[in-house]
């Protein structure tokens, strides 16, 4: 039986219950995290405990542990759902009160965790890419908060699905920002293209691997955003996550990407990144 935890208890799934006035049903207060486990140890923790303080600060929530209880919390909840390869999902919301859209004084927030099994990617979309689409970024003006709140990315990816596509590239005032559940990347003349750190985007933690890796590949990588127009001529477009790693994007709105399959550069990526999934010792 899967096992969770939920504030300060582990548990069976089906023993954890949250009250229906918690603000995260009534409300979308909250933010979460998604991490991955691989060989029963958790992949860039304190990348993700460092951005789930930076969205916690965003909606002005506190932190109901530290890093040190959050990571103690964590090896426990791996090793009780059998180590090996899992996809660990936080949550913290404001915590129990009437509904009020003013913040409740004085109420702890809840604190969720859970472990499912990581769906690796299949091989057959490494080999021959996936499909995406365009669509207008509907969200709101603090895309950098991993906020629960996830209605507009719902809408955005089912369009996308049931248009044949597996992701909707979001473009903003004509330029490309991220994907619906993923950040983007487009190479344009041998030069990687990734919108900037700003309210915009979510801050991936596979992004700043990708940064890292470009670096030490010496393929140049740019902090900037492409334009519509630049992202339907681009050579190669990737998107990246936790869950997904680096994948290549090779239709875009039905046209083909460059020649339509996985270009160089993604390979050398996906070379050094594979690399550095087996180098535990490097892992923050
Ligand atoms: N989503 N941008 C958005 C909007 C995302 O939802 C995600 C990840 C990312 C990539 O971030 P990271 O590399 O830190 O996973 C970018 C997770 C996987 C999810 O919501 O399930």
């Amino acid at each position: 039986m899967q096992e969770v935890y939920l504030n300060g208890d582990f548990l069976p799934a089906d023993q954890a219950k949250v009250s229906v006035f918690d603000r995260g049903f009534l409300l979308g207060d909250g933010v979460y995290e998604v991490i991955p486990v691989y060989g029963g140890r958790s992949f860039q923790l304190l990348g993700h405990l460092e951005r789930l303080q930076a969205s916690l600060d965003g909606v002005r929530m506190n932190n109901p542990m530290t890093n040190v209880q959050w990571q103690t919390m964590i090896e426990q909840l791996v090793e009780r759902n059998g180590g090996g390869e899992q996809s660990l999902y936080l949550q913290v919301t404001r915590g129990v009160a009437p509904r009020d859209h003013v913040f409740p004084q004085g109420v702890e927030s809840t604190a969720f965790a859970m472990s499912s099994p990581l769906i690796p990617v299949e091989y057959k979309y490494k080999k021959q890419g996936i499909a995406a689409i365009t669509l207008p970024d509907i969200r709101w003006q603090n895309c950098n908060i991993k906020a629960i709140t996830l209605l507009p990315n719902s809408l955005l990816k089912q369009q996308a699905l049931e248009a044949g596509a597996q992701e909707a590239l979001l473009i903003r005032d004509g330029y490309l920002t991220e994907g619906a559940a993923s950040n983007a990347y487009a190479v344009i003349d041998g030069t990687i293209y990734t919108a900037p750190k700003d309210e915009k985007v979510l801050p991936g933690i596979t992004r700043e691997l990708v940064i890292t890796l470009a670096a030490k590949a010496k393929i140049p990588l740019v902090e900037q955003a492409v334009s519509l127009n630049e992202l339907k001529n681009a050579d190669e477009i990737w998107l990246s996550s936790s869950t997904k790693e680096v994948l290549p994007i090779t239709t875009l709105d039905g046209a083909e990407v460059g020649n339509g399959l996985p270009g160089p550069i993604w390979q050398q990526i996906d070379a050094h990144y594979q690399q550095y999934k087996k180098d535990v010792d490097a892992w923050q």
